[in-house]
């Protein structure tokens, strides 16, 4: 595949200042890989979340709120995050300013309403477990995922959301007029569910195309790694879906909910033809888990021509020496920005190995040592 010419925006220079328990130590990032090292609790999870939101305008964490992010000794009452991004020719500075009611961010210090150039994706390889095993985590994690690089997929999952929550308040109350209510609403979950089917297939579609390469350059394991959704939806139009909801209404009707839709389709992760979570070691898992973002990674790549900022929290002992070692191989010769963070002081010695990695120690949420 060729690309065009590259313009990659690093993070340059990172201060926070009232963003949980960070202190506002100002952060000289290098352009390739930065470990943030130190004990547990002292703010490593919080600098990437900081990254995160400047990049993606919300957290990683689930159900978090300012209430949570801004910081409960902080005198003032509003989270400042100043960076400065560069491209390796230009460098500009982007800022924030957040509060209880507002949210103001300034590009080259004018007040800008449109998404920064950039987007981080966040890799905790804890998340493996939960993403193996839970047919919901799966799907957010796809549905997160595929709405980064998509704002329409984003905003019609939104609708799609909002339609079915109000279809379920329906079966659930059954008031007057019912039938005719469902009949209106169907209407819209029949047009949202063809679309976002549509996206689902061609996202796995692009996406089948680097998992298993990306496995194998990352492990140097020749296996055969797929990504499929099952739905009953495949393939069908708005129509078809929509026959389908007046065929199961009566159904419906009696169970109070929607039984089926894309709300309850699952995605099937296949490791050598078998599926991974009943035939796969852990560190299979975990290694097949690296892989689909890191491939995620690529095509993020491959759409818009420019690596993401790339966040991966808490490595400690899930893989064993050796493909932790091919990991940090794989970091070293990509061209993309890694913020690696790890309390494991092997791997933090690992990590101090490589060259042309910068180091950075937290405490207490302030930047005490760094080379
Ligand atoms: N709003 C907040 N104000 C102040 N401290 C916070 C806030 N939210 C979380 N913390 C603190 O942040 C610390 C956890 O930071 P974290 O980044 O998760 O640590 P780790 O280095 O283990 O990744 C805890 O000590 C927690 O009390
Ligand atoms: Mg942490």
């Amino acid at each position: 595949m060729v690309l065009e010419k590259e313009s990659c925006w690093k993070l340059q220079k990172l201060q926070v200042e009232n963003f949980r328990n960070l202190k506002g130590s100002i952060f000289s990032f290098g352009p390739g890989i930065n470990c943030i090292l130190g004990q547990n609790g002292n703010g490593k999870t919080n600098l990437l979340e900081a990254v995160y939101f400047t990049t993606n305008r919300k957290s990683f964490r689930k159900n978090t709120s300012y209430a949570q992010m801004i910081n409960i000794e902080g005198a003032s009452p509003e989270i400042v995050i100043k960076t400065v991004f560069s491209d390796g020719v230009e460098n500009i500075p982007y800022s924030l300013r957040i509060t209880e009611s507002a949210e103001e961010r300034y590009l080259n210090n004018k007040l800008e309403k449109r998404k920064f150039v950039t987007s981080s994706v966040f890799i905790n390889p804890f998340d493996s477990y939960s993403f193996h095993t839970s047919g919901s985590f799966r799907r957010q994690w796809i549905d997160s995922h595929i709405s980064l690089g998509d704002r329409e997929y984003r905003q019609v999952l939104t609708r799609f959301q909002k339609s079915m929550r109000f279809r379920n308040s329906l079966l659930g109350y059954q008031g007057k007029g019912l039938a005719a209510q469902l009949f209106a609403i169907d209407d819209q979950v029949a047009e949202y569910s063809a679309l976002l089917t549509q996206r689902r297939y061609e996202f796995l579609g692009s996406m089948n195309q680097f998992i298993t390469a990306t496995f194998r350059e990352i492990f140097s394991e020749e296996h055969t790694l797929e990504m499929a959704l099952e739905s009953l939806f495949t393939h069908w139009d708005k129509k078809r879906i929509f026959d389908f909801y007046r065929h199961q209404e009566s159904a419906d009707i009696k169970a109070g909910i929607t039984q089926v839709g894309i709300h309850r389709d699952d995605f099937i992760f296949s490791f050598d033809g078998l599926n991974a979570y009943e035939f796969c070691s852990l560190g299979q898992q975990k290694m097949a888990f690296l892989s689909l973002i890191f491939a995620y990674i690529e095509l993020f790549r491959y759409k818009f021509t420019s690596y993401p900022l790339v966040l991966i929290d808490d490595v400690s002992g899930e893989l064993d020496g050796q493909r932790w070692k091919n990991l940090v191989q794989y970091l070293e010769k990509k061209s993309f920005q890694v913020l690696i963070t790890t309390a494991n002081e092997n791997f933090g010695k690992e990590l101090e190995k490589i060259p042309a990695s910068k180091k950075f120690y937290i405490e207490h949420g302030t930047l005490i040592n760094h080379g």
